[in-house]
């Protein structure tokens, strides 16, 4: 079924970014209502309607079918509040290679069994703090925490790993908590009998809300620390991302703000929870809008979208 690599065309950017996977949005809506969150850079919630089933899963194999992407993100809001989302993945499975979820865990206990048989692949999940007044704190919630770690043993149970941990590091609220999650990951570890979850510490991007700036952690102080109690590091070579090996854990560190490798090696395209493709996170102002479910109309867009593509942090020359 699958053809030879070489026959499809790329969608590669004027400085030659070659897009390697789509991040949709499914919903703006959401559980919680973290602190922090940039709701995908899509600004306001809930003002316009939720791209289909249909169109999602249409965009997806147009993109494998002609483009040879073959790697799918679910991002929201909260994916999992969409009713359809074992149905979205159940679609597309035939011709995706990687199809993974970026979620809160609020409700993945009920759906982590449910979402690997419609073939999921893996699961992203947020984790900001393991102290429940401080989860309460970041998530403007109560209550929850139990359930995200209950959901996080679901998703390894089920087999949706490698699951990564998402910690997005806040000055004065968890920056001292480095070590306890290391330590959840090694249980987590433990329970999935081998290598399972890595934990991601995220660097906070503030441009939505400049009131977080206040929240911005020493990055440089925390990768300082990671070093010094690493038995290994390794540099990836996407994004150049650091990976530490920290009690035999991998804690991987994502930086993006300020930096030009972070937006050299973007190699996503994104689709608004409203149908829209977005060429940067961080920007609004070049959407293109996918209007209908049909081949010829999905490649056009995709090809246009190409063309607004542009590094946010360091431009060409
Ligand atoms: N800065 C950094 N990461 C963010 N996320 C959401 N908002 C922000 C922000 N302002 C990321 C986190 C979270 C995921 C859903 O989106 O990684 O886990």
């Amino acid at each position: 079924m699958k053809r030879e690599k070489g026959e499809k065309e790329r969608l590669i950017d004027d400085y030659g970014r070659e897009i390697r996977s789509l991040r949709f949005s499914l919903t703006n809506r959401c559980n919680l209502n973290c602190i922090y969150c940039h709701n995908e850079g899509e600004g306001r919630r809930g003002e316009s309607g939720e791209i289909s089933a249909e169109l999602v899963i249409e965009i997806a194999r147009v993109a494998s079918a002609y483009f040879d992407i073959r790697r799918i993100k679910f991002s929201g809001g909260e994916p999992l509040m969409r009713d359809d989302l074992v149905d979205i993945v159940q679609g597309m499975r035939d011709f995706e290679d990687d199809i993974s979820a970026t979620t809160n865990g609020v409700l993945l206990s009920k759906y982590a069994a449910e979402l690997a048989d419609a073939g999921l692949d893996r699961v992203n999940v947020s984790l900001d703090s393991l102290k429940e007044e401080r989860y309460d704190f970041i998530t403007s919630s109560r209550n929850n925490l139990p359930k995200v770690i209950d959901g996080i043993y679901s998703a390894i149970d089920a087999g949706l790993t490698s699951l990564k941990l998402n910690t997005v590091l806040l000055k004065g609220i968890n920056e001292d908590e480095i070590i306890s999650m290391v330590g959840f990951v090694r249980e987590c570890n433990n329970r999935g009998g081998g290598e399972v979850a890595i934990l991601q510490l995220i660097e906070l991007i503030p441009s939505f809300n400049p009131s977080m700036l206040n929240y911005k952690a020493d990055f440089y102080g925390i990768e300082a620390e990671l070093k010094s109690k690493a038995s290994a590091i390794k540099t990836r070579r996407l994004q150049r991302r650091r990976k530490y090996f920290v009690d035999g854990v991998e804690v991987e560190v994502v930086h993006p703000m300020d930096n030009t490798a972070f937006c050299a090696n973007c190699s996503r395209l994104r689709i608004t929870s409203d149908g829209k493709i977005k060429s940067c996170l961080l920007r609004n102002d070049n959407l293109v809008p996918v209007e209908t479910v049909d081949e010829k109309h999905i490649i056009n867009k995709l090809r246009l979208a190409m063309k607004y593509r542009e590094p946010f942090f360091g431009k060409k020359d």
